[in-house]
């Protein structure tokens, strides 16, 4: 019996200007894992409607995520990159999702209780069954592994029973047209047509917390820019907000436990540490004891030095639209040639008639 083959899927939402904590906590992984893996990133502008349904340029932002992912060092050629909408069979699993899950999955999401706010009878039905889609956007390619930062992991937990859920409806109809495949599920070997993906959330800047406030999480949204590092900022931007990062009038302890409940400390440290791709306990080494007024200096040259040529390369990538439009439009054909794959299969399960 064969178990399924390690497939990276992730997304990006087209929304904003990309900061630090998407590059540590997503982009900077995805790059990564293109050595072992074959991997699909996507820009999620369906997803970006959720929210807000008019935006002021949705093409101009797709490109600019794309931009970004290439110029972070996202192969194209060797990897898939495109824009979601391109690619129906999301939308179309993302329906049979949506009569997979259950009501109430969605409204214990806390993404949608934060997003949707007090006045939850007015949000968009869209955005209640956005995990629906998003676990439509795994799927559809069966893929194994899905590089996160922390705040989706509620989201991918949702996505496994999804899976789960589809797997043991339908488990006769996948035994019977031998659509089966066997995974392993904690100590359990399951056998079932969508796998049980892993999120891949690890290492020092899984949730990169606000310059500003080292409790809240950086964020697109955020009203103040100071409070994140956006990946167009230039040189001259970069160190002036991390010179102006709030802090606390203390020394960095020499133990890594002297940390706790010193959040902003804590922030700089694990960005350090993965700028740098050491560890927090290599940071502390390094600089325990030692004042903010030395710290910070060497923090802003360290971020300057790794995300000023991204900047630079994602502008002169944004200069030749044709390229990034040839990048998605490639992209999104062969994407369409698995996703449709995989719907033909769900089509025979559930008994839709396709042909
Ligand atoms: P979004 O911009 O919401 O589409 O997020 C894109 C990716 O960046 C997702 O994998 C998020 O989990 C990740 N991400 C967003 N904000 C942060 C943050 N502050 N720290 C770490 N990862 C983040
Ligand atoms: N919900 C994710 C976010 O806000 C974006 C996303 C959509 C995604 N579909 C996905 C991430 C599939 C990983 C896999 O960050």
């Amino acid at each position: 019996m064969s178990s399924f083959k390690p497939l990276v899927f992730s997304g990006v939402q087209p929304t904003g200007n990309l900061h630090l904590g998407n590059y540590l906590g997503a982009i900077r992984k995805f790059v990564a894992l293109q050595e072992s893996h074959d991997c699909i990133y996507c820009v999620v502008d369906l997803h970006s409607i959720t929210a807000q349904l008019v935006h002021d340029d949705l093409p101009g932002q797709t490109r600019a995520i794309t931009a970004a992912f290439l110029a972070s060092g996202i192969d194209p050629k060797k990897h898939i990159v495109f824009n979601q909408s391109r690619v129906s069979q999301h939308a179309e699993l993302a329906w049979i999702f949506n009569c997979v899950a259950r009501i109430g999955w969605m409204n214990r999401m806390t993404q949608f209780k934060d997003k949707a706010g007090k006045d939850r009878e007015n949000a968009s039905l869209g955005l209640l069954a956005y995990p629906s889609l998003m676990a439509a956007d795994i799927l559809v390619y069966r893929a194994t592994h899905v590089p996160v930062g922390d705040d989706q992991k509620q989201h991918l937990e949702l996505t496994r029973d999804i899976a789960a859920k589809f797997n043991n409806d339908f488990s006769q109809k996948i035994g019977e047209l031998g659509l089966g495949v066997e995974m392993q599920a904690g100590d359990e070997t399951v056998n079932g047509y969508f796998p049980l993906t892993e999120p891949l959330i690890d290492g020092p800047a899984t949730r990169v917390m606000s310059l500003r406030d080292g409790t809240k999480k950086m964020s697109k949204s955020d009203p103040s820019d100071l409070s994140r590092i956006n990946l167009t900022d230039d040189a001259d931007a970069i160190s002036k907000k991390i010179k102006k990062a709030k802090t606390d009038p203390e020394p960095l302890p020499s133990e890594l436990g002297g940390l706790k409940d010193r959040p902003e400390a804590e922030n700089l440290v694990g960005i350090y540490a993965a700028l740098s791709e050491t560890s927090r306990e290599q940071v502390i080494a390094e600089f325990g004891g030692r004042q903010f007024s030395v710290f910070k200096p060497a923090l802003a040259e360290l971020a300057v030095e790794k995300l000023a040529p991204v900047a630079a390369e994602m502008r002169r990538i944004s200069a030749d639209r044709a390229y990034v439009d040839a990048v998605l439009r490639d992209g999104g054909e062969r994407a369409s040639a698995i996703a449709e794959r995989t719907m033909k299969d769900v089509r025979d399960i559930i008994g839709l008639l396709d042909d």
